[in-house]
């Protein structure tokens, strides 16, 4: 037998749930609110879609390996140079690839538990340690904590802002003051996947991509607000030096010309992003009128997405079972180290409204 190296023996499969359809069709529903992924249910950006349908014809040829075009509109979006952009197949490919790029031997990735549950799973599959420290009260991450645990072995920082699945966001004074005190030999990397959003929601959300540290990384993705999670196309921007150790470990011909094209297309759609964004802004006030009327606590997010602590995961399983009863699709975060809570994506107007619905009905009931 092929000896399995202990790091990937230990890892859980992904375990998806039922298929949505057989979910739909056991429970005979009529009208669904997918609520689960932190997707844009608004459908794709129509004008991503129109370079795909183009780009479709030149699938016989093999990408762009140096993504040149789409670089080049994120560079001029940012302010940044060619050189500080590279793309991958969705921002998770991109921080796979990161534990190629700059890890060796002994090095540690340190972040704060109760973050993205990709980000464990990326590095123990590249065979790095991940150290933790608790996410702070308020569920932000703890900077304090986090720069105290800086060790000999650090050598890179993963902060999700704001932090999905808790919604919570650090400040643009918080971080440039935490970046400056962090040793520049230490990579900070900032997942900024929801940052369309969070821009909007507050006026102190940091723009890291317009930052110059030599040691700061910052994701960005086209899977949430511009709606093309299924394409996989994410960004970084950083310095040169890190981009270009990025785009040499990349696979030659990721992304795909699909990908590329539905990133220069989503880029050209300021519409579709300006309505996603509006309607979030909108849409999530409902839920918090709707969570401080039910007395149910949660945490006020800057994503596209809310956090509910229910104290325990019992009654976690009960809203779960029952929202999805009545059509609601939701997210226990069990998987996220918080068993005690539920997280739920801002859908469009009629989602919204059906969960807001399903949430009284059963808060009553209860
Ligand atoms: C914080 C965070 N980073 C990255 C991603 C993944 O983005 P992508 O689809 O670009 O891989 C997600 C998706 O849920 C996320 O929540």
């Amino acid at each position: 037998m092929i000896q399995i190296p202990e790091n990937i023996a230990e890892l859980k499969s992904y375990k998806p749930g039922k298929p949505l359809d057989q979910i739909i069709k056991e429970l005979q529903l009529k009208e669904v609110a997918v609520l689960w992924n932190n997707e844009n249910n608004f459908g794709p950006s129509p004008k991503a879609m129109n370079y795909v349908t183009t780009s479709l014809s030149n699938s016989h040829y093999y990408p762009d390996p140096v993504c040149t075009e789409l670089r080049n509109l994120l560079a001029t979006k940012w302010k940044r140079k060619f050189e500080e952009v590279a793309v991958g197949n969705g921002s998770e490919s991109i921080f796979n690839n990161l534990f190629n790029a700059f890890f060796e031997n002994s090095d540690e990735l340190l972040t704060c538990s109760g973050t993205f549950v990709a980000v464990y799973i990326w590095a123990k599959a590249n065979n790095v340690k991940v150290q933790t420290v608790p996410l702070a009260e308020g569920f932000g991450f703890d900077l304090d904590a986090l720069y105290n645990a800086i060790n000999d072995k650090t050598k890179a920082i993963y902060l999700s802002n704001p932090n999905n699945p808790t919604g919570s966001m650090i400040s643009e004074k918080d971080l440039v003051e935490f970046i400056r005190k962090v040793p520049n030999d230490i990579l900070i990397i900032v997942d900024e996947a929801y940052y369309e959003f969070a821009h909007d929601l507050s006026s102190d959300f940091p723009n890291s991509a317009s930052y110059d540290y030599e040691n700061v990384l910052t994701l960005r993705t086209f899977s949430k607000a511009y709606g093309i999670a299924a394409i996989r196309i994410g960004y970084a921007i950083g310095h040169e030096k890190l981009i270009e150790a990025i785009m040499k470990v990349k696979l030659t011909f990721e992304p795909s010309n699909l990908a590329q094209a539905a990133g220069i297309g989503a880029l050209s759609d300021t519409e579709y992003l300006k309505n996603t964004i509006e309607n979030n802004s909108t849409e999530i006030k409902k839920y918090y009128q709707t969570f401080e009327d039910l007395n149910l606590n949660y945490t006020p997010s800057f994503g596209n997405f809310i956090m509910l602590d229910l104290k325990n995961e019992e009654t976690v399983h009960f809203y779960f079972e029952e929202l999805m009863k009545l059509g609601v699709f939701v997210r226990p975060l069990k998987a996220f180290g918080l068993p005690h809570c539920l997280r739920i994506t801002v859908g469009i107007p009629r989602e919204n409204e059906m969960c807001i619905n399903a949430l009284k009905e059963i808060t009553n009931k209860k």
